[in-house]
C-alpha cells in the first residue's frame, strides 16, 4: 500500500470514529448499541489497521529512538481512550455507581480531550515512519 494510501485510509478512518463518537454524544444515554458498536468497531478496525501499517514498515527497516517514542505515544493514547470508552459505557449503564462525580468527569475529560491528541500523535508517528518512502 502507498503513503498516500495510509494517509488518505487512516484519515477516513479518524473521520469516522469522529463522526460516529458524536452522534454517541448527541444521541445521549443510554447509548444506542448501534451506534456505539459502530463507533467502538471503527476504533478497533482503526487501531488493527494502524498496528498493521507498523509491522509492514519494520520489516523494511530497524525503528529509531524517536520513531519508538512517537509510536509508544500513540499506543499509550489509544489504550487510554478504549479503556475511557470502556468505562463510560460502564457508567451509562449504571456501573461505577461507587465512583465519585470527580473520576467520572474525569473519564468523561479523557475522552472529549485524547481524541485530538490521538490525530496529532498519529499524524506525526506516519510522518515519522513513512516520511522516507
Ligand atoms: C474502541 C473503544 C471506544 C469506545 C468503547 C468508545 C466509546 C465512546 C462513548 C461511550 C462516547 C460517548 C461519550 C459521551 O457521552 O460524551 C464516545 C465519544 C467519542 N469518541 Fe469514543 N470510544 C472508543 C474509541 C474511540 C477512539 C479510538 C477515538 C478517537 C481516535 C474516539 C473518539 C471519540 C469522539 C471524538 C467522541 C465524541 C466526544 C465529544 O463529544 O466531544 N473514540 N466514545
Amino acid at each position: 500500500m502507498s503513503f498516500t494510501t495510509k494517509i488518505v485510509s487512516t484519515g477516513v478512518f479518524f473521520l469516522f470514529i469522529f463522526l460516529s463518537g458524536f452522534w454517541l454524544s448527541r444521541t445521549g444515554k443510554p447509548y444506542s448499541g448501534l451506534i456505539f458498536n459502530i463507533h467502538k468497531l471503527i476504533g478497533l478496525a482503526a487501531g488493527v489497521f494502524l498496528i498493521v501499517t507498523v509491522v509492514q514498515v519494520h520489516k523494511t527497516m530497524p525503528f529509531r529512538p524517536v520513531q519508538i517514542a512517537a509510536l509508544t505515544t500513540s499506543m499509550l493514547i489509544f489504550v487510554a481512550l478504549v479503556a475511557a470508552g470502556g468505562l463510560q459505557s460502564i457508567e451509562a449503564t449504571g456501573g461505577l455507581a461507587n465512583a465519585s462525580q470527580s473520576v467520572r468527569n474525569s473519564i468523561a475529560l479523557v475522552h472529549k480531550v485524547f481524541p485530538y491528541l490521538a490525530v496529532l500523535s498519529t499524524a506525526v508517528t506516519l510522518y515519522l515512519l513513512l516520511g522516507r518512502e
